[in-house]
């Protein structure tokens, strides 16, 4: 018999008035992002399958139906040729067989003969505690049609040494040889990673597990989803430890994400690390994917989220989004994320302003969906900074100090608080000059912070009042501004017939 719980419903199992009211219910919310990747109702995890193929953007999420929990989690499709303008497709993954028979976890994408091959991995539950899992694959064709491979699973179970926290295959092709990097833990519980090899994207020779050289830090007992490119001849590997201790201000969330650069030598199974760090400030970032875009870019999307806390968005019963698509290049073996270029298409009205102030300078505004490209030049400051979502109740403050060289983001005067248990700001170093440079995403209840061209980068989650819309540019002396501010347009499109996609 098969363990299941009420959470391992499949969407299949769902009634129309079932699936009506779970519409109904999260339909008016204001806190819905217009232009970042969200489900309409149900609990969005990682992206997965991230491609560019025969002409469009695909994206896949992990997604559970049924409420704001992590239940039985299917792969829904997202399509875009821009890659801001969105539809959404018919769920892409339900876990209806046995070699998945706990949820389609997450897993990449990967061209092969003119294909579109999704790896992913099936979960398997033995009972409350114990799991285990298999690797599989679904193929998408030319003309989009998404099937499951008939000889299912790839990979079944786990290889000795480790513990049923096998997952997230990341597959890439290398020298004529297709190779999938596994998130794992040891049976010391410890993270890992394991490498699998195939001729043919189809049957997987195990290698062993990769060695992280140079690299003196204890990474916790699990690593998750595995994310590996190679950007102008460096390899960059990001991934999601989990069971990182707080250092200082960094690793404060429950569970962070990191990077490596350096060179990956799949004959000897070595990362040999240069540069070792967290990779993003912020509070609610999670699972990247990197993919390469249509002129060759490097793509990231990740979930802007983690864990299983509450969110205020439980109670119109969706949760959680992912950021937008970040372009990440690498400079002096550092990493930079900025927002994607083709931001600019959702443009709509310009409103910009120089001026020089002291104290507070306030801008109206009169929605939470905007684009703000502000330039500070700091020459007599020492305190500055912005404040989002602003009324005279609340506000988000991102605050420089020059004296301490450090950039702030406090989401403590907010009305609505969550996971604050992990404090309630983040602190990143940052070389002040004369000149600060902030790039910000707002969306209802969402913001992306890119400072100085993304040398730092914060996520935030926000969920401000109606009212609270209002932006200010403040100062502790004289100081000079400039800023631009675009409206942008809805780039999630809404469809008609939405149960179709829902119910298949
Ligand atoms: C990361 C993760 C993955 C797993 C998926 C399940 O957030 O835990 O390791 O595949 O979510 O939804």
């Amino acid at each position: 018999m098969r363990y299941k719980e009420p959470k391992h419903r499949t969407i299949l199992e769902a009634t129309k008035e079932e699936l009506a009211q779970l519409l109904e219910k999260s339909k008016n919310d204001n806190w819905k992002p217009i232009y970042h990747i969200h489900p309409e109702f149900g609990l969005l995890n990682d992206p997965n399958g991230l491609a560019y193929f025969n002409g469009y953007y695909h994206l896949f999420h992990q997604w559970y139906p049924y409420g704001t929990t992590h239940g039985m989690k299917h792969w829904a499709h997202l399509k875009s040729k821009n890659l801001v303008e969105w539809t959404r497709e018919k769920v892409a993954l339900i876990p209806t067989e046995d070699y998945e028979a706990h949820g389609a976890y997450s897993g990449t994408a990967l061209e092969i003969n003119h294909q579109l091959y999704l790896y992913y991995t099936g979960n398997i539950k033995l009972d409350k505690i114990n799991r285990s899992a298999n690797q599989c694959l679904a193929i998408m064709n030319g003309e989009g049609k998404i099937e499951k491979y008939a000889f299912n699973p790839l990979i079944k179970g786990i290889p000795e040494g480790y513990t049923g926290h096998v997952r997230d295959p990341k597959v890439f092709k290398k020298n004529d040889s297709y190779y999938m990097i596994l998130g794992a833990q040891r049976v010391n519980e410890t993270g890992a990673f394991i490498v699998y090899q195939s001729s043919n994207g189809l049957d997987w020779n195990f290698l062993g597990e990769l060695t992280l050289k140079n690299l003196n830090q204890s990474l916790g007992y699990m690593w998750e989803c595995p994310d590996y490119m190679e950007i102008n001849g460096k390899d960059l590997l990001i991934f999601s430890p989990q069971g990182i201790e707080p250092q200082n201000e960094k690793y404060k969330n429950l569970f962070n994400v990191t990077y490596a650069i350096g060179m990956l030598d799949l004959e000897t199974l070595t990362f040999e690390v240069e540069s070792f760090d967290e990779f993003e400030s912020g509070f609610d970032f999670y699972a990247t994917q990197m993919f390469k875009g249509k002129d060759g870019q490097t793509l990231l999307f990740a979930w802007a989220g983690l864990g299983e806390f509450e969110y205020p968005t439980d109670e119109f019963g969706w949760a959680h989004c992912l950021t937008f698509p970040r372009e990440i290049t690498i400079k002096e073996n550092k990493v930079l994320q900025m927002p994607a270029k083709e931001l600019s298409l959702l443009r709509l009205d310009r409103e910009s302003k120089s001026d020089r102030c002291q104290g507070v300078v306030l801008i109206e505004n009169k929605t939470n969906t905007y684009e703000l490209n502000v330039t500070l030049e700091t020459n007599n400051t020492n305190l500055f900074g912005i404040h989002l979502a602003v009324s005279d109740e609340e506000h988000l403050n991102l605050e420089f100090n020059k004296s301490s060289q450090t950039v702030t983001l406090d989401r403590s005067k907010l009305k609505h608080q969550f996971v604050e248990e992990f404090g309630v700001y983040r602190q990143s170093q940052l070389t002040i000059g004369d000149k600060v440079e902030v790039k910000i995403l707002m969306d209802n209840s969402i913001a992306e912070i890119f400072i100085n061209q993304g040398e730092v980068v914060f996520t935030t989650r926000l969920f401000p009042l109606k009212t609270s819309t209002n932006i200010e540019i403040f100062s502790d002396q004289f100081m000079t501004y400039q800023y631009e501010k675009y409206d942008l347009k809805q780039g999630i499109v809404k469809r008609e017939d939405d149960l179709e996609v829902f119910n298949r």
